[in-house]
């Protein structure tokens, strides 16, 4: 995905659109690029690389002043990541602009058809090929840019978040969304309007946005109200201008040197936020609204088909075993991009729950799209309110974790989990699966882990002494079992993307059939250990790991006496249901990566070769 920024008001717009494209970077950024209008010229600014080089290139190369302009950060999907493929790109006759976020399918037959047109592109990409196109259309006797852009629009297959800029009409600007996200903020009495990706770049401007919704455009143009349209036929829309929630301070650092951070230590605070009015233990309540008011069709249901990608896959493991464990109901576990190929048996007795922090994974919201064509009824966990996905749900639950910017996922995970804990637990409730007695344990233990969580935080500095040791590893194996499998897979997951050290996670005792070939003493084992999760068999297996010669690290229940003695290191989180253990277990993870990539020097924010949140395929 790539992240959009533009401005048309009274302000110059280029602060607003390089801290846009900041906030934004998150979403990719292999170069980055902004075009700014000023007194009849068009200026361009592209390059390679983040959106700090774009600002030394900016104060190099061209004016800074304009009050229109627009600006993209990008994660390269058709050509290299260079600065003749960097957006925006410009229109033949040099007076179209676009900046754009998603992929245009059939770009190579309007690229042969506007060659024959005599039409040259310098770029690999796509988007030039659009604007292009728009040009093309807009060439045609009495057509307007908005006109020109529906046009355009209407004869291409993919998906698009656009922003588009008409040197001969300065005082406007035309946006359109299609699968991908864009947000236009409404200044004060319409003298000035922001667009972004997300709300982040004018959250100190306007709290007033308008979300286009898919195969809708707008015509944002000075002292006038947006005018939004379907893109297919050309209806006109009443806007939904909605009062933003999140302020500053949720998408800065906060004295934190990294985004990961930040959102590790948040996580007592996130927990908190997902329980809120929905864990009532002294009243033995969960609520969740989404579940309730479908309470039939969960009992009824007879599998759950669990779809996410990447770190949300994850919590869909840990689900799979919490649901299985409370209330009974067959889970299966998905990988989002391969159950939307492969012809999937679903039917209207299913429930799909779909995972995702962004809420706008691609292969996610392709699976929601056929689940749902085949009679499937979707219950969606999302974090980011508003998103694709939250909205092609039959119904879900938010899970209320705030913005997450760190390309690693770590609150998104125990939140998400959070969520499915809550709604097993519900249903088991309901289905008179677990008892009432064990049902209030582990209400009022849930209500703790926050708690425990900051007790495991305090880990820190000792979780950071072993990173010193480790950094240098070439490999590291991840085991758990039970619960805690899915965070072996988590951890894994952690450290390979933010530090690049190769890491795989693996059931405890799986590695006898495999893994073990690879244990001598320049491989760390990182094992969960805790007191109630097939305690003894994990310690069979770190004896066999020891007398191989590994390192091991284990996580462990406070006051544990036998792995401490075989281990050469262990990490202690406090005591409480196995079932809930995967809360406290992740987080040491979540630190030891994180120490490791910063010892190692690696950018932890914003890992080589990913992004935020992949809206492609
Ligand atoms: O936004 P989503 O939860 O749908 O994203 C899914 C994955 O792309 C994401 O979890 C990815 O694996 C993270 N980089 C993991 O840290």
């Amino acid at each position: 995905m790539c992240g959009i920024t533009g401005y048309i008001g009274y302000r110059e717009a280029y602060p607003i659109i390089i801290n846009g494209l900041k906030r934004l970077e998150y979403r990719g950024y292999d170069s980055a690029g902004v075009m700014l209008y000023d007194d009849g010229d068009v200026h361009l600014a592209k390059t390679k690389g983040k959106v700090s080089s774009l600002e030394e290139k900016v104060e190099q190369e061209i004016p800074n002043t304009g009050f229109v302009g627009v600006g993209h950060t990008r994660w390269a999907t058709h050509g290299v990541p260079n600065d003749v493929n960097s957006h925006p790109h410009i229109s033949k006759s040099g007076n179209l602009v676009i900046v754009h976020n998603g992929i245009i399918e059939n770009y190579d037959s309007i690229k042969q058809e506007l060659k024959s047109r005599g039409y040259t592109f310098h770029s690999d990409t796509d988007t030039e090929v659009l604007v292009n196109l728009i040009e093309e259309m807009k060439s045609q006797e009495g057509v307007k840019l908005g006109q020109a852009v529906q046009m355009a629009l209407n004869q291409v297959i993919g998906a698009y978040a656009i922003a588009v800029f008409d040197k001969t009409k300065p005082n406007e600007l035309v946006v359109a969304r299609l699968g991908s996200p864009i947000a236009i903020g409404v200044g004060k009495d319409h003298e000035e309007f922001f667009i972004a990706s997300d709300a982040s770049p004018f959250i100190e401007f306007t709290k007033d946005a308008i979300y286009l919704e898919d195969e809708e455009m707008a015509i944002v143009k000075i002292g006038r109200e947006v005018r939004v349209r379907k893109i297919k036929d050309d209806s006109l829309i009443d806007p939904n201008i909605q009062k933003l929630q999140l302020n500053l301070e949720q998408i800065e650092k906060g004295g934190y040197d990294h985004f990961m951070l930040k959102e590790i230590h948040e996580q007592p605070r996130a927990i908190t936020d997902t329980f809120r009015g929905r864990l009532l233990v002294n009243e033995a309540i969960i609520k969740l609204s989404g579940l309730e008011n479908n309470m039939k069709r969960f009992l009824n249901a007879e599998r759950i088909i669990v779809v996410a990608c990447g770190t949300s896959w994850h919590a869909g493991l840990v689900g799979e075993y919490i649901f299985e464990e409370f209330a009974r109901i067959p889970v299966e576990v998905e990988y989002a991009s391969e159950f939307r190929y492969r012809n999937p048996v679903i039917s209207d007795k299913d429930i799909v729950i779909a995972i995702s922090q962004s809420g706008e994974t691609a292969d996610t919201l392709a699976a929601i799209k056929l689940a749902r064509s085949k009679g499937a009824f979707v219950f969606g966990i999302c974090n980011v309110v508003g998103s694709s996905i939250a909205r092609e749900n039959d119904t879900g639950a938010y899970t209320h974790a705030g913005p997450e910017i760190g390309v690693a996922s770590t609150k998104a995970f125990t939140t998400q989990i959070t969520v499915l804990t809550l709604m097993a637990l519900r249903l088991a409730r309901a289905k008179g699966t677990m008892t009432s007695e064990d049902y209030r344990v582990h209400l009022r233990q849930l209500e703790l882990i926050p708690d425990k969580v900051t007790e495991v935080l305090k880990t820190d500095e000792h979780v950071r002494n072993i990173a010193s040791i480790y950094k240098d590893a070439s490999n590291c194996l991840y085991l758990g079992r039970g619960f805690n499998f899915p965070v072996a897979l988590e951890g894994a997951l952690k450290l390979k993307e933010i530090s690049y050290i190769h890491a795989e996670g693996y059931p405890a005792a799986e590695m006898k059939h495999g893994p073990i070939a690879l244990i001598d003493k320049d491989m760390p084992v990182i094992v969960i250990a805790t007191s109630k999760g097939h305690y003894e068999k994990v310690v069979s297996n770190i004896q066999e790991i020891k007398s191989r010669n590994g390192q091991i690290i284990a996580v462990v229940t406070e006051g544990d006496v036998t792995v401490k003695e075989i281990a050469d290191h262990v990490i202690e989180i406090p005591e409480t249901e196995e079932a809930l253990s995967p809360l406290l277990t992740t987080i040491p993870l979540q630190l030891l990566s994180y120490y490791i990539a910063v010892m190692r020097g690696c950018n932890v924010d914003q890992p080589r070769n990913l992004a935020k949140s992949v809206t492609v395929e």
